[in-house]
């Protein structure tokens, strides 16, 4: 691997499908950050069973995802791929960042709230903790940048205060206070029904999502039935507001052609939905269609995956071991 500087750890649960708000507030961009940092990309399935999960459909998610991180322009030559549970140091800085965090702060974690919802007393406590794993995850290798959909934005400011609260605690600056990288013109895409909610693979409604296991006719066909509004597409960004379907369907146009929101008003402002549509639909199928081909290869190669996986854990294990090791002589922990 080539010695970059500053270090990247990202992550992506295998639990559903893989969505265009993985790849477009994720995985897209750690494609081109793959260039510029030492770069490791986790598939999170301890993170994954905090809600059950079916074994063999996690095994098969947790393939599906590393083949769409590949498929997507992941090189697992340059970059670390690996699911989580190959390395225990995660359960365990974990177990320790327990012992860091207050309840105040993860009180405050909407995304618990969100998944919780009325059945808070039912939630897994594993699911209350869950920050708490991130934070290891990341630190774990002492990641400088953390790559992520601003879904992701709470969580990031959570691992910030267990850095720094460790580092006090202890006396030490050994832990990095990690950046996030919220990057591009899509960091929130939304469902395709409804402009006020997360695209989500959780969401019921198949329409809502563009999945990435989607063949080019769906792809198309969901874009052509996206909800819009009656009015003119908008000339300028600032047209938008309000219009929350308009404006992700513009964002979305964008992330995928690299090019600036304003840019696409400025190219469709004053027209109605349907040539813009029908061009987002083509302009979706020419960027996913390869990807969703390729995917759908590398999943019936189970053995290169898995390989891939287990190479990739061998590398962060040799990364973290000495971090972790330097964790146990910190908090005092007696090592022979
Ligand atoms: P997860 O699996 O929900 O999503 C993976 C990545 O995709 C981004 N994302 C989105 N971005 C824009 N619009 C959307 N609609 C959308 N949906 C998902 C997420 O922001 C994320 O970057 N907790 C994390 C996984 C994780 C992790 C980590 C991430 C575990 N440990 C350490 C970074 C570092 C999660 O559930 O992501």
């Amino acid at each position: 691997m080539t010695d970059f500087k500053q270090r990247i750890f990202s992550g992506v649960q295998p639990s559903g499908n893989l969505t265009l708000g993985n790849y477009l507030g994720a995985i897209r961009n750690w494609v081109t950050l793959q260039k510029s940092y030492e770069s490791i990309f986790c598939v999170v399935d301890l993170h994954a069973i905090t809600v059950w999960q079916d074994p063999a459909i996690l095994r098969d998610a947790t393939r599906e995802v590393a083949a769409g991180m590949i498929a997507s322009g992941i090189d697992p030559k340059e970059c670390i791929i690996f699911n989580q549970s190959q390395v225990p140091g995660h359960a365990e800085l974990a177990w320790i960042f327990n012992c860091v965090a207050r309840m105040g702060w993860l009180n405050r974690m909407t995304q618990f709230k969100e998944k919780a919802g009325k059945n808070r007393e039912r939630a897994s406590v594993g699911l209350y903790v869950y920050p708490d794993l991130m934070a290891a995850d990341i630190l774990l290798y002492k990641a400088t940048h953390v790559p992520v959909g601003e879904d992701q934005k709470q969580h990031l400011e959570l691992t910030r205060d267990i850095a720094q609260k460790f580092n006090s605690d202890y006396g030490t600056d050994f832990f990095p206070i990690t950046e996030p990288l919220i990057l591009g013109e899509a960091t929130r895409v939304m469902s395709l029904r409804d402009g006020n909610a997360k695209m989500s693979k959780s969401d019921p409604s198949e329409n809502s999502r563009i999945n990435l296991t989607d063949d080019r006719d769906t792809i198309a066909r969901k874009i052509r039935k996206a909800k819009t509004d009656s009015d003119p597409i908008a000339s300028t960004v600032e047209g938008l507001e309000g219009r929350p379907e308009a404006k992700n369907l513009i964002n979305i146009f964008a992330a995928l052609s690299d090019r600036r929101a304003g840019d696409i008003c400025a190219e469709y402002g004053g027209q109605g939905f349907a040539v813009f549509k029908r061009d987002l639909a083509e302009l979706s199928v020419s960027i996913l269609g390869p990807i969703t081909e390729e995917m759908q290869r590398l999943c019936e190669e189970k053995t290169y995956i898995d390989q891939i996986l287990k190479e990739g854990s061998e590398k962060a294990r040799a990364i973290s071991a000495p971090i972790l090791k330097d964790v146990h002589n910190i908090v005092g922990f007696l090592q022979s």
